[in-house]
């Protein structure tokens, strides 16, 4: 038994933590390239504190990146000699509108991408285009308060139109919106939102997400409008919650923290807000404020599959004493006994995996794809700059296993895989080159030192077995 032939194996990156050249090609700037390294990062990312320009007491690593703005052709070049099927990359909003609310796109921008596309079909690789991968155009935080405001929905929508137009034919793959679900734990970060003093938080997300889910059923229907054989998807940041003991008021817990995900994916799989959020509008008095026609919208176009990222799981319980020992630094999640933790403390659980497919599979009757897994690590390359990252390989190897369970002996239908940061790129929470995930080594670090040269690492050499394989060499 194997995975399908078709199976699609690749790597995942995204525009703001790998182009850099934020100010070349006519470019105008976002969210993430006024983000800082260190401690005002996760307030920012919170929405917390407003920092909207560049100063000279921060670093900002967006700005520069990993440059792949102007070395594309040779990472390019080193994915398609690991044999990948496919690549998982995103727009920058900005580099097309370099405003957000500009009338026409940026020439330059779209030929860039364009550019792209053909190097990749160039070696056979199939482009998965994420079109908001933590992308607001700055402009639109400043003058429209961002997504918390409705005219972000035609803003986007106009961006996605001319997107889905420009390339038809080249593009069969697209992802609306990167791991929608961040909007409520990183608002910053997944809207470009920023609170005013003493408003009701939950109230502007829930606002913010409706708009954002609004936006990504209408582009969802335009994508299939422009071209039947579009296939879109949502993509949610995974990892399911455990009970911390078997009290049935944890397992309650654990169910209402899943939910706070499921939610975004079940209007986009399903077209309708589930009952359990209507009621949690009510319950906590949250007004959401919808057009007559965004009913429509949403049940028009539901999604052809279902994408998500997987790092970790994560447990929980009913009891605010539990949270003593917590580990992770998005969600809020106590140490599970039971499982080791990477540098960074993220929990690792290759089986997690296959519940959470399971689960989406059960849930959703869609095709799923798994766009970002990986392991965050610091690497120490050699005398002769190589490094062996066994570690890497092991936490790879495991989670492919986890999920070829899942298809052969579950059943469950997965459309690919792509490995997040397949090549050293900025770490969206911290911001640091040192938090690596690649196969290919990117001589940068977190103050912006070093040549950018890249090199193969040991999990190189191994990735192109597996893909060579079809996954049966592990
Ligand atoms: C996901 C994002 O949250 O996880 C990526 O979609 C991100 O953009 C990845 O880089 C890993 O997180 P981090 O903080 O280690 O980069």
């Amino acid at each position: 038994m194997a995975l399908p032939k078709d199976f699609l194996w690749g790597g995942a990156t995204a525009a703001n933590q790998a182009e850099g050249g934020v100010l070349e090609g006519g470019r105008g700037l976002s969210n993430v390239d006024v983000m800082p390294t260190g401690p005002d990062r996760k307030l920012v990312a919170a929405g917390k504190q407003r920092m909207l320009e560049w100063d000279e007491d921060h670093y900002y690593p967006a700005k520069a990146a990993i440059d792949m703005y102007h070395r594309y052709k040779e990472d390019i070049k080193l994915f398609a000699e690991m044999g990948f099927k496919v690549y998982r990359m995103s727009l920058s909003w900005t580099r097309i509108f370099p405003n957000g609310d500009d009338r026409e796109p940026n020439e330059e921008g779209l030929r860039f991408y364009e550019e792209i596309f053909k190097e990749l079909r160039k070696y056979d690789i199939e482009p998965l285009v994420t079109i908001a991968h933590f992308d607001v155009p700055l402009h639109l935080i400043k003058q429209y308060g961002s997504w918390r405001n409705r005219d972000l929905i035609g803003f986007y929508v106009k961006y996605a139109r001319t997107v889905l137009t420009r390339y038809q034919g080249l593009v069969n793959y697209w992802l609306t919106i990167n791991e929608i679900n961040i909007l409520l734990h990183q608002p910053f970060v997944g809207g470009g939102i920023i609170f005013e003093e003493g408003e009701n938080e939950e109230q502007v997300k829930y606002q913010a997400a409706h708009h954002q889910l609004v936006a990504s059923a209408a582009a969802t229907k335009i994508a299939h409008e422009i071209d039947p054989n579009n296939k879109v998807g949502c993509m949610l940041a995974g990892g399911n919650h455990y009970p911390y003991m078997c009290r049935p008021e944890d397992y309650k817990e654990a169910i209402d923290r899943d939910r706070e995900g499921y939610f975004f994916i079940d209007v986009q799989a399903r077209g309708k807000y589930p009952n359990y959020a209507l009621k949690k509008f009510e319950r906590e008095g949250l007004e959401i404020k919808m057009e007559p026609e965004d009913k429509d919208i949403l049940a028009s176009a539901p999604v052809d599959f279902v994408s998500f990222s997987y790092y970790s799981s994560r447990t929980v319980s009913a009891y605010a004493e539990d949270y003593q020992q917590t580990t992770g630094n998005i969600f809020a999640t106590i140490k599970n006994p039971n499982l080791p933790s990477s540098e960074w403390g993220w929990q690792i659980d290759p089986m997690g995996l296959r519940n959470s497919l399971n689960q989406m599979y059960d849930r959703y009757q869609k095709p799923l794809f798994i766009v970002e897994n990986g392991l965050g690590a610091v690497d120490i390359p050699d005398e002769n700059g190589f490094v062996d990252d066994e570690y890497r390989i092991e936490y790879l190897r495991k989670h492919i296993e986890a999920f070829t369970d899942a298809v052969e002996i579950d059943g469950v239908e997965l459309l690919g895989y792509t490995t997040w940061g397949c090549v050293d790129l900025v770490a969206a929470s911290t911001g640091q080159m040192s938090k690596r995930y690649g196969f290919i080594y990117v001589d940068r670090d977190d103050e912006g030192n070093g040549t950018l040269e890249r090199s193969k690492k040991k999990s190189f050499y191994w990735y192109k077995k597996v893909i060579e394989t079809n996954g049966m060499e592990l």
